[in-house]
């Protein structure tokens, strides 16, 4: 989605209204300033995920949504320079479709509990444990981890993807709620390696298994629970309930609607609720409560993702002006994190 820019001073005061103090507003009008006359003189595209402060989101990005859009929109950029304003495996898969041009992040603290859960040798284990299986991985993943599977997916194509493979049994990593929620969607029997003491032995895994997965979580959709539905719906009979995929199955199980960020977004502009809780990362309540001001979303701000936090408009700023953090992936892993990925955009 193609973001609004060179807004006035006092249109940037409308925008954010409640969302910034007002003080800061000029403060946020210089900065964007500089950010646009950067990109324009660098050849430069901000990319923001969903999830970035209403900022970032709505006066910095070119272009917004969620880890498959803006994987998509990486591929067709013709921009010299990419600042990704996600995390960094967000940015690392801009790279590996982009490796001639430089791309950048605007921390380097912006990891993901996810992408940090399992590594390429942790693949390799589930491979030789279960031989000519599948193995799809999450888009929230890194670099090596990619170049050891054959397909990645997102939350937007997950169900689609698993349930098209031809195999009776399919390795999906890392999230275990994720593969679980696929698995409920799609009847199919799925089991979780434990991890004991930071090791994860795959080789003792058996019993009944369409999906085996890995015991990796998001440390943000993992602390919404059933009973904050329930609290929110005695508050609000008529609430509507979004769960991100991220969330636990149960959770998932109690909501009204489940999907990508973007699918989220999109169900609270076209449904004609009053009340919504999206249980996902609190900021892109506020960038949802901006583009409805009719609609009155529900947000549990206690639960943030502190790596998407990271990312301010002055690290934005400052990542167009010394063209840091810059993403860096060995080739030799570069071109099979490639097919991997390449494999999900020709899929869908
Ligand atoms: P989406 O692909 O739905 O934007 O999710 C990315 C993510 O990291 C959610 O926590
Ligand atoms: Fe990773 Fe969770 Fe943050 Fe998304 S919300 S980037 S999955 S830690």
């Amino acid at each position: 989605m193609r973001s609004p820019r060179n807004l006035s001073l006092s249109e940037i005061q409308t925008l954010l209204k409640g969302m910034v103090p007002d003080i800061e507003v000029p403060f946020i009008y210089d900065t964007v300033e500089k950010i646009n006359a950067l990109k324009k003189s660098k050849n430069a595209v901000v990319l923001g995920h969903n999830y970035m402060e209403p900022a970032v989101y709505h006066l910095a990005a070119d272009i917004r949504g969620d880890s498959l859009e803006l994987c998509r929109a990486a591929a067709k950029t013709d921009a010299e320079i990419i600042v990704f304003c996600g995390v960094e495996f967000m940015a690392e898969t801009a790279k590996i479709l982009n490796p001639q041009k430089k791309v950048l992040v605007p921390s380097d603290k912006a990891g993901c509990s996810l992408a940090g859960s399992i590594t390429g040798a942790d693949v390799r284990a589930l491979k030789e444990r279960f031989p000519g299986v599948p193995v799809v991985c999450y888009i929230n993943t890194y670099a090596e981890v990619k170049a050891e599977c054959d397909i990645c997916c997102t939350s937007g194509n997950a169900e689609h993807i698993i349930s098209s493979l031809k195999s009776d049994t399919i390795i999906f990593v890392p999230d275990e709620y994720l593969a679980g929620n696929v698995a409920r969607s799609t009847g199919k029997h799925i089991i979780v390696p434990k991890r004991v003491g930071g090791t994860v032995d795959v080789r003792q895994l058996s019993g009944d298994y369409e999906i085996v997965s890995w015991p990796g979580k998001c440390e943000v959709h993992e602390q919404f629970t059933v009973a904050d539905i329930e609290q929110a719906r005695s508050q609000y009979p008529d609430i509507a309930v979004l769960a991100h995929p991220e969330c636990s199955p149960e959770v998932v199980a109690a909501s009204d609607f489940s999907g990508s960020t973007s699918a989220m977004i999109k169900y609270v502009r076209e449904n004609k609720k009053a009340h919504f809780l999206c249980l996902t990362e609190c900021a892109m309540g506020d960038n949802i409560a901006i583009d409805n001001p009719d609609k009155e979303l529900v947000r549990l701000c206690s639960v943030r993702c502190p790596h998407m936090k990271t990312i301010t408009l002055k690290d934005t700023l400052n990542a167009l002006v010394y063209e840091r953090y810059e993403v860096m992936v060995p080739e030799e892993i570069r071109l099979k994190a490639l097919r991997c990925i390449n494999n999900m955009l020709n899929f869908s």
